[in-house]
């Protein structure tokens, strides 16, 4: 078995934060899948450093090494707050209202790019697999191509791929995505993504995709394809059964009383689609007076990216709409949304997701999302909850029995709402059996032997 090294932005070993909903999905998927293979983990230490060393801090945890470098203030500010977090992510949501384009971003995206490859380059062994993720690293491959590394590189990206129309709204699309054209193996979450890549690379770029979908270029082959990403359903399933998790539940079902409670757990993210969750909540309450005081949302949404505007902005406007509601429904002993800015212990989390009868998870877009599968895995089978999924998640190709919404019309959630507060036992029951065979079956360790051994079958560089 090949050694292998991975390469991310963030590198967080494993610890009692780590669920998808606070977390991301990269990191608590990334632990999962070096847990089983023998490698190294790459990236940024999340810490700042006044200038840049190259000084590797080499860390040994249970089962993961890992490898980080930090960065300068001006590194982080260009390339994460910048070109990453400003730049590709808002247009990779299709939010290009949202995208700025400044050229330091970009050239601080280049310069930390490389930074990247000469402090990674002395880890690489010549039989390594490397595998790169997501936004923030997409040139990577190409620079370490550039400082002569042969080994098989793969890309995988965790979040959408935004149609060629938006995309071509970015300086420099083109030389972007011809440096991904290095890589031997580029995987996206879903087919949507996947298509919507190369209708740029045939439209844009004028390259033929080959029948299997892989792509010539410069003397190189390039795969590309969907690998949907999923969870490490026995550990999350183990963790929903501990201590914590039971008191966890027993605490949130007693403070709820009798009360049906929906439950959503989102990093503080505009993507995620929070601001419309509220509305079509409050649109629930004015519908349904009668149902209205034996409803209540809890919505946990810690923090993300708090140095960005886009991201205080939206925190804004959270408190604000959540107050409003709050404000109109509430009666002395309830209040509507309870809303809590902060992460919880994963274990806490899977005992709060068994506690709700409604998982609602509706992203504006979404790369997979993992939240929508561990809600799924943390249900008793005797008697789930149901799932409320946006269509725009990538994991609403894999989970057709969760209730599909679209998330930006308050009508159709706050129907959703309603029909899933009245779903009869059996109806939940086919429903979440269904979900739960995908999300066992599509877990954490499949997506990552589905994609190292793509990688591996690559032919080497010569
Ligand atoms: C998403 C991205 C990840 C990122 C995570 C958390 O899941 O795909 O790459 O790590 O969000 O965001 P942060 O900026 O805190 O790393």
């Amino acid at each position: 078995m090949s050694r292998l090294i991975v390469v991310s932005n963030r590198v967080s070993v494993p610890n009692s934060q780590g669920a998808a909903g606070a977390q991301g999905g990269l990191a608590v998927a990334l632990n999962a899948a070096l847990r089983e293979h023998r490698g190294i983990w790459f990236g940024w230490s999340g810490q700042e450093t006044e200038e840049f060393t190259g000084h590797l801090d080499m860390q040994r945890n249970d089962d993961v090494t890992t490898a980080t470098i930090d960065l300068e203030p001006q590194d982080i500010d260009e390339y994460y707050n910048g070109y990453a977090n400003r730049t590709l992510w808002p247009l990779f949501h299709y939010r290009i209202d949202l995208t700025e384009y400044d050229r330091s971003f970009g050239e601080g995206y280049q310069r930390v790019n490389n930074r990247f490859a000469d402090s990674v380059l002395p880890l690489i062994e010549p039989d390594d697999l490397v595998w790169v993720h997501d936004y923030h690293l997409l040139p990577l491959g190409s620079l370490l191509r550039a400082k002569g590394v042969t080994n098989r590189i793969g890309l995988f990206l965790h979040t959408p791929w935004p149609p060629a129309r938006l995309l071509v709204s970015l300086p420099n699309h083109e030389q972007l995505v011809t440096s991904m054209l290095q890589y031997d193996l580029i995987g996206f979450q879903t087919h949507e993504w996947l298509e919507s890549f190369l209708h740029y690379i045939e439209k844009e770029l004028g390259l033929t995709i080959n029948p299997d979908g892989s792509i010539d270029y410069e003397g190189r082959n390039v795969q590309a394809q969907a690998f949907p990403i999923g969870i490490d359903f026995d550990e999350f399933v183990e963790g929903a059964q501990s201590a914590a998790a039971r008191e966890a539940h027993d605490r949130l079902r007693a403070s709820a009383g009798d009360r049906k409670m929906l439950i959503g757990v989102d990093r503080l993210d505009y993507s995620k689609g929070l601001g419309e969750r509220f509305d079509s909540f409050g649109r629930f309450l004015t519908d349904n007076p009668e149902m209205a005081k034996d409803v209540v949302l809890l919505q946990i949404a810690p923090p993300s990216r708090e140095l960005v505007a886009s991201y205080q902005q939206i925190r804004h406007d959270l408190e604000r709409k959540a107050g409003h509601i709050n404000g109109a429904h509430a009666d002395v002993a309830w209040v509507p949304i309870r809303y809590v800015n902060r992460g919880y212990p994963r274990d806490e989390l899977a005992g709060f997701y068994r506690a709700a009868d409604i998982g609602i998870v509706t992203p504006l877009r979404d790369g997979m999302n993992l939240v929508a599968k561990e809600y799924v895995a943390a249900q008793d089978p005797d008697n789930p909850g149901v799932l409320i999924l946006s269509q725009f998640a990538g994991a609403a190709l894999q989970m057709a029995d969760a209730l599909l919404v679209n998330p930006h019309s308050a009508e159709d959630v706050s129907e959703a709402i309603k029909r899933a507060l009245a779903m009869p036992l059996a109806e939940r029951k086919r429903r979440h059996k269904a979900l739960l065979k995908s999300v066992r079956e599509e877990n954490v360790a499949r997506w990552r032997e589905d994609f190292v051994n793509a990688l591996y079958s690559k032919e080497k560089v010569a």
